[in-house]
């Protein structure tokens, strides 16, 4: 089978189509031709060397994709041929708190990912993926939807009424702003591009605030509340933003702390207004299967649609990265095999 794998050191360029055998699923174990994945900016943090210096190659990158259930290991209960499936971003959380094994299971770095003809998952590690989806949306789920999902949903508890604020028009962002309007939200969707604003209007975003003709949104956020402030910000930026985050939030209101697309330390942050107005802050960590099946009913009931940007063929995997690394993308970029 074809693979695309990191060989012997970091960054795009050691990012090379190689030849593996198909692997063969063990005891409670599944073989999955893959039909889809779709790309996260993690995925270009492991390709990178961010996040695993030390890590052993070779690696197959990304952690999301969809397919279809070739073969199945003795013993397997939960699938059969035929049906098609995710795996979980965490092969090792089900359900409850994370330990700290969650980590060890990750796909696309430590594990192997997605980016390859097959795969083989531990059962436990898989989902079912909503009918009404086309191969390339269902591959926009386990990160970027579960993130959302846990920050809006699961640990957000967001309810109609509430006003939340989500930072651009990226896979996470357009998830959280569906499902914040899902459970009857206002939101504030934060860009820097006019084009985009314009685009994120017809998904239902109720406010558009551009943060270059606006940089102190957080005050704009306060105008549109009458001085409220939200009542969850999803803080997407990270270092550049997180005290703007918590100047934009109401007394009592929540940060879900996601992305670190500015920086992944903060310095100078602002503890006394945090303090003051009682802000939590909620780290989120993508989430565990049972918050994936969850989502899943609600988008297959909704049928909702993960937003799509762009589809490329498998043998153009690296100009999908080249294209994600841009920035310019609104919601996902997918590979489709
Ligand atoms: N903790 C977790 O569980 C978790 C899970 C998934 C992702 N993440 C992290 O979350 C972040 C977003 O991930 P993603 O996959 O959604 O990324 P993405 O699809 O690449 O989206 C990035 C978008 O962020 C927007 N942006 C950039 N700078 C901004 C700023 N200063 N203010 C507001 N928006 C800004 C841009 O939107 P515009 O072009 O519209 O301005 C850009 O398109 C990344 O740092 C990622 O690593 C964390």
């Amino acid at each position: 089978m074809k693979v695309f794998e990191l060989q012997n050191g970091f960054g795009l360029d050691r990012l090379v189509m190689a030849e593996r055998p198909i692997p063969v699923p063990g005891p409670r174990e599944v073989l999955i031709k893959m039909r889809a994945v779709s790309l996260n900016s993690r995925d270009l943090g492991v390709i990178g060397g961010f996040y695993y210096p030390d890590m052993k190659f070779p690696l197959i990158p990304v952690s999301d994709g969809v397919g279809e259930v070739a073969a199945v290991g003795e013993q397997v209960a939960r699938f059969r041929m035929g049906d098609r499936v995710s795996g979980t971003f965490s092969q090792r959380w089900i359900s409850g708190e994370p330990t700290k094994e969650w980590l060890d299971g990750l796909l696309g770095g430590p594990l192997d990912g997605m980016l390859a003809e097959y795969a083989v998952l531990h059962e436990d590690g898989l989902v079912r993926v909503p009918e009404h989806l086309t191969d390339a949306e269902a591959a926009c789920l386990p990160c970027a939807g579960v993130t959302a999902w846990q920050a809006v949903v699961a640990e957000g508890r967001v309810k109609a009424g509430d006003t939340v604020v989500v930072q651009g028009t990226g896979g996470v962002a357009l998830f959280a702003l569906q499902f914040a309007k899902l459970n009857g939200a206002r939101v504030i969707v934060l860009s820097g591009s006019e084009d985009k604003l314009e685009r994120v209007s017809r998904l239902g975003a109720d406010h558009l605030v551009s943060y270059r003709a606006t940089p102190d949104w957080d005050e704009e956020v306060q105008r549109l509340t009458n001085g409220r402030g939200a009542d969850h910000v999803l803080e997407l930026v990270g270092a550049a933003t997180l005290n703007r985050s918590v100047a934009a939030c109401r007394f009592g209101g929540q940060i879900s702390l996601i992305g670190l697309l500015s920086g992944h330390e903060v310095e100078n942050f602002r503890l006394v207004p945090t303090f003051q107005k009682r802000i939590r802050l909620q780290g989120i960590n993508v989430g565990n299967r049972e918050m994936f099946e969850a989502m899943n009913r609600a988008i297959a009931f909704h049928r909702l649609r993960p937003v799509v940007d762009r589809t490329f063929s498998f043998e153009q995997s690296l100009e999908a990265f080249r294209y994600l690394e841009k920035g310019t993308h609104f919601g996902k970029v997918c590979i489709v095999f």
